[in-house]
């Protein structure tokens, strides 16, 4: 998502990140909950980013710590608002890193959705002129500030909804708060602008009436989607535009090919890529960054993080799939787990209630029922019987075990390592081995079988 800004104007971009978010009831800042597995903030800092930025000002508020903790990685200007005195003033805490030739377009740390390609629209009517305002027409325009526009429908002002008279309480047009403005233009109006209002607060939107004092022209674009330009106050927000971006991805998905039984019920909180043919059922939480082959299907109610998978694997319902790679043609599940570290190569089967933890499976190997099986280094063509454990850990340390291609090792095995099977070598079922098994030998520990004769069950005296 790379959109070149079409002015040739420096961008600096402000993000308004200062407030508390009350109706979240929350401990964690506002800023900091996610949407798709990314914190709302950081959907705005990726749009700014992708629009070229030469600046990105962070104002932080509440919650300062966690705030800074969670954006550690992201280059940003940090700017303390220590007390939230309103938007205009929130907007002068960014003011010293500035250019007067700056375009400086101000973003809303709650407002997820406001994508690349909108703003650039933004961008671009704001031409010439030295201020352009992002609006949209609701049908409940209530408690937005409204856009006041003359007989020419030139823009006069923005009157709050706490401001406003019941004649503008009419009007559908709304103040997004995103606007973009010249950096001089902008420390020029800010400094003017007074609290003289029914909030007490220093309005942002009151640079609109200076910039009309000043003969100035405000432009103006008009979102095609309102759901961009929504912010999130309380969890029922939240959770509706989780399900917004979700649709989003869902639909980009199925027009790439990739088959949903359900777009409702998918989840992709990361990025994909896919090859042709994936078929996903529901109820499918895709994390982090996955890779996904061609002809490949994905069972219901299975979680795949950070996961590369090749062409032609099945995985049936129910799998928990996180750091690993599977190979083209494997089978994988009902109910299987791979845990970080795992390699599966070609044509290998992973079956129901199977644990895999940082280990490798060589080509055509099967663990197919009900096994545990850590920190392995597995041939080709090895047949893991059901029941089979690696005792891979002492209580203190990790050891290592190391099975040879073709090997057989019988149902209920507990192989304690480090250890060692060889080429071959065949395991009898029930065998608890805590030495190497030789190659292409019959390996068992179990006791002989007994019948004895005469023998009752106890019964209870009359
Ligand atoms: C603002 C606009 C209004 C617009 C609406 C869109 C003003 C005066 N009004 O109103 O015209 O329709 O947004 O949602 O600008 N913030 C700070 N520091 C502050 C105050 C706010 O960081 O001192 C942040 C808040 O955390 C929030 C955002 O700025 O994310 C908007 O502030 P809010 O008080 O919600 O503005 P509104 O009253 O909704
Ligand atoms: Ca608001």
């Amino acid at each position: 998502m790379n959109v070149k800004t079409l002015s040739d104007k420096q961008l600096q971009v402000i993000i308004l990140a200062a407030g508390k978010g009350t109706r979240m009831y929350s401990d964690l800042p506002k800023v900091l909950h996610k949407l798709a597995g990314k914190s709302l903030v950081e959907h705005v800092i990726d749009s700014a980013e992708a629009l070229n930025a030469e600046s990105i000002s962070l104002i932080y508020g509440h919650g300062a710590e966690q705030v800074k903790d969670s954006l550690k990685e992201r280059e940003l200007i940090w700017c303390e608002q220590k007390e939230q005195l309103g938007t205009g003033h929130a907007v002068q805490q960014a003011i010293e890193a500035v250019n007067d030739s700056a375009n400086v377009l101000i973003l809303y740390g709650d407002v997820p959705l406001l994508g690349p390609e909108t703003l650039n629209k933004l961008l671009e009517a704001k031409q010439n002129s030295s201020i352009a305002l992002l609006t949209a027409n609701l049908d409940d325009p209530q408690g937005y500030g409204r856009i006041v526009r003359n007989s020419e429908s030139k823009i006069e002002k923005i009157v709050e909804q706490k401001d406003a008279s019941d004649k503008i309480k009419q009007i559908t047009e709304i103040n997004s708060g995103v606007m973009v403005v010249d950096g001089d233009k902008l420390k020029q109006w800010l400094a003017k602008i007074g609290n003289n209002n029914a909030q007490g607060e220093y309005y942002l939107t009151d640079l609109i009436e200076l910039a009309v004092l000043e003969n100035e022209i405000v432009q103006s674009y008009i979102v095609k989607d309102n759901k961009e330009i929504e912010g999130i106050n309380n969890k029922i927000q939240l959770a509706e535009l989780e399900r917004e971006y979700q649709k989003r991805q869902a639909y980009t998905l199925m027009t790439r090919g990739v088959t949903l039984r359900d777009p409702g019920r998918f989840d992709l909180r990361g990025t994909i890529e896919t090859g042709q043919d994936v078929i996903i059922d529901i109820n499918v939480i895709i994390e982090g960054h996955c890779k996904i082959g061609s002809n490949v299907t994905i069972g219901a109610n299975t979680v795949i993080k950070d996961m590369t998978i090749g062409d032609n694997v099945e995985i049936l319902e129910n799998c928990i799939l996180e750091k690993s790679t599977i190979a083209g043609g494997c089978h994988i599940g009902p109910f299987a787990r791979l845990r970080p570290d795992t390699k599966l190569d070609e044509n290998a089967k992973v079956g129901n209630f199977v644990e895999i933890k940082k280990s490798h499976i060589s080509r055509g190997s099967k663990v197919n029922h009900l096994s545990y099986i850590g920190d392995t280094e597995m041939g080709e063509n090895v047949n893991i019987g059901a029941g089979t454990i690696t005792c891979n850990y002492d209580g203190a340390y990790k050891h290592l075990t190391k099975i040879g291609d073709n090997a057989f090792i019988g149902s209920n095995t507990a192989l304690v390592a480090p250890i060692e099977i060889g080429d071959g070598a065949t395991i009898g079922a029930g065998s608890t081995l805590s030495k190497n098994a030789e190659a292409e030998k019959l390996t068992f520990t179990r006791a002989g079988q007994r019948t004895l004769d005469g023998w009752q069950r106890p019964s209870k005296k009359k």
